[in-house]
């Protein structure tokens, strides 16, 4: 049985309308990464931090499902225990296009996370500082978001469908960001074909056994296709 394992990353949900990190008007070209996605940057300026993922909540609720997040949903459905998808992305369209169990490495917009007590719930549309936790009522609630410093989450369950996995494919990621980025040579180790799918060869490109260019809504929808008729 042929197991494959998708990595998502911010160009899946380019063509939604949510700007991607690093391309020409990204998201790290106009804030300060150190500023809104660090926990110093948290401690110093938690209003800041706020005002940046209430904004991203915003535009995350005010944007849609593209072809390629479809596709994947349809994917997984088709081969429920052969496909796993994890996403570097914070937004939800992956789940609004049906997809069922998606594991969020860098967490999630729709929840909230005391720094207090480790409590998690759905976050508000607007998230302030001033806040209690439901839990502890500590005012020290947070976005459940993976800041640069931190441990991204589900590495445990990642590792081990990548040391299973026959098929890696990695898709609208621009393998800056580790351990995202070292997923193809983990992936390659344990034996799996690896392959990519982006608008524009990757930092880590040469490392795929195959890259195809092109925007993810075209690319993505013709190899789900080509596996649902291979399969
Ligand atoms: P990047 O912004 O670094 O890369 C986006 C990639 O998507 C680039 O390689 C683009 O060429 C490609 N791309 C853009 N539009 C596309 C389209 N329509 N179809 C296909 N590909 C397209 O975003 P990520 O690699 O996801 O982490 O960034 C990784 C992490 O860095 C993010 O999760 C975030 C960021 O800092 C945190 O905030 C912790």
């Amino acid at each position: 049985m042929d197991r494959i394992v998708i990595l998502t990353g911010a160009g899946l949900s380019a063509e939604s309308g949510l700007g991607t990190f690093r391309d020409v008007g990204g998201l790290w070209t106009k804030y300060d990464l150190e500023e809104v996605a660090t926990p110093q940057g948290f401690a110093r300026n938690p209003a800041l931090v706020h005002e940046f993922y209430n904004a991203r909540r915003a535009n995350c609720r005010g944007a849609t499902p593209n072809p390629a997040h479809t596709a994947l949903a349809r994917l997984q459905a088709a081969l429920p225990d052969r496909v796993t998808l994890v996403t570097q992305n914070v937004d939800d369209l992956l789940e609004r296009a049906g997809a069922a169990l998606v594991i969020h490495m860098h967490g999630e917009l729709t929840r909230a996370l005391c720094g207090a007590c480790g409590h998690r719930w759905a976050a508000p549309d607007v998230m302030g500082v001033d806040a209690p936790c439901p839990a502890c009522g500590t005012a020290s609630t947070r976005p459940d978001i993976v800041w640069f410093g931190e441990m991204p989450y589900h590495m445990e369950q990642i590792d081990t469908a990548l040391a299973q996995a026959d098929l890696f494919v990695a898709i609208g990621t621009s393998g800056n960001v580790y351990p995202a980025a070292g997923f193809v040579q983990e992936a390659g180790f344990a034996g799996a074909r690896t392959l990519e799918l982006n608008l524009e060869a990757s930092a880590t490109s040469g490392l795929f056994d195959e890259a195809r260019l092109g925007p993810a809504s075209q690319l993505v929808p013709e190899w789900v296709d080509e596996v649902l008729r291979g399969r």
